[in-house]
């Protein structure tokens, strides 16, 4: 059984008609016709319901589809690895999750630019989860995060680890904790404002993690679309909520930020990419990383 068969099956079960998955595969009808015999035959059962109109596949077709789906999947995955580890490095995708955007990928994107003009940087918004994919998909090439998300098809590398801070209206109570700090279990009955509200597993789940790990379960939770609808409830004196250090910069009107004291309370910055990638813009843009870690005085994983 080669690729090409399964891939002949797939669209046959999709087009639900030989004639049209024909047209579709640009080949003639009776070669198609008797190369799902010949699947039919290898397997030793019925992929088709026999004389139906649309055609439609049987328990095992259906169950055959499933797996034959992955592994086109995988081989397409498979291939457009290879073709960007041997490609040559004159353009470079980047994924990052908006949060990374008020922290220090700006400065970061600036001077990768600054000290490699002949590689094209296009930066592109996806969430930490949806890297994985598009990693393999050849979609981005290397992906700015802030979940620990693992996959046997990339790696990942822990650049830092950035301190949380707790947002709270200028005349909440626990303003009076400014300068000494607080700790989570202080704010397990406030009203938490937390984002985003996009599958799981997000930030969101990062900060619920921390709680658990505390043994704290917040009575008051509700997730909002972004960190600016947070902020902004927060300003509107509706409740509190976390958000990475770097966000303090976004400067809402009437919000203080605080210290919170458990270790645990931090957010990790993550590069991943493609396992076994060898490009060259990769070693280019963690010099970047570690000049601005540097010159910010931010002390990194890295080394
Ligand atoms: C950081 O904030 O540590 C960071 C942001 C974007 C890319 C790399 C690092």
């Amino acid at each position: 059984m080669e690729l090409r068969h399964l891939r002949y099956f797939v669209t046959v079960v999709e087009e639900q008609s030989i004639t049209k998955a024909a047209e579709k595969l640009f080949i003639a009808q009776p070669p198609l016709t008797r190369q799902i015999k010949k699947l039919e035959e290898e397997l030793g059962i019925d992929l088709f319901e026999k004389g139906s109109r649309p055609l439609k596949a049987t328990e095992a077709g259906l169950y055959f589809y499933q797996h034959a789906v992955q592994i086109l999947t995988h081989a397409a995955q498979a291939t457009t690895m290879i073709k960007k580890i041997n490609s040559v490095n004159t353009s470079v995708k980047i994924g990052y999750v908006s949060s990374l955007l008020y922290g220090l990928l700006p400065q970061i994107i600036y001077l990768f630019r600054q000290k490699n003009p002949e590689i094209q940087v296009e930066l592109i918004e996806c969430s930490t989860k949806d890297q994985v994919e598009a990693l393999k998909l050849g979609k981005i090439d290397i992906g700015f995060g802030r979940l620990p998300i693992s996959d046997p098809a990339v790696k990942r590398l822990l650049l830092r680890k950035e301190r949380l801070k707790l947002a709270i209206y200028k005349k909440h109570p626990l303003n009076a904790y400014q300068e000494k700090g607080v700790y989570l279990s202080q704010i397990v009955n406030e009203t938490i404002f937390s984002y985003p509200n996009t599958p799981k597993p997000n930030f969101s789940t990062t900060i619920q993690a921390m709680f658990t790990q505390l043994g704290l379960i917040p009575t008051k939770w509700t997730e909002v679309r972004e960190i600016h609808m947070a902020l902004g409830l927060v300003a509107s004196g509706e409740g509190i909520c976390l958000i990475p250090e770097s966000a303090c910069d976004i400067g809402m009107k009437n919000v203080e930020y605080l210290d919170i004291l458990d270790l645990e309370a931090y957010s990790p910055v993550s590069l991943s990419m493609r396992n076994m990638d060898q490009s060259a813009y990769i070693p280019k843009i963690l010099e970047c990383i570690e000049e601005i870690y540097r010159t910010e005085n931010i002390s990194t994983n890295l080394n």
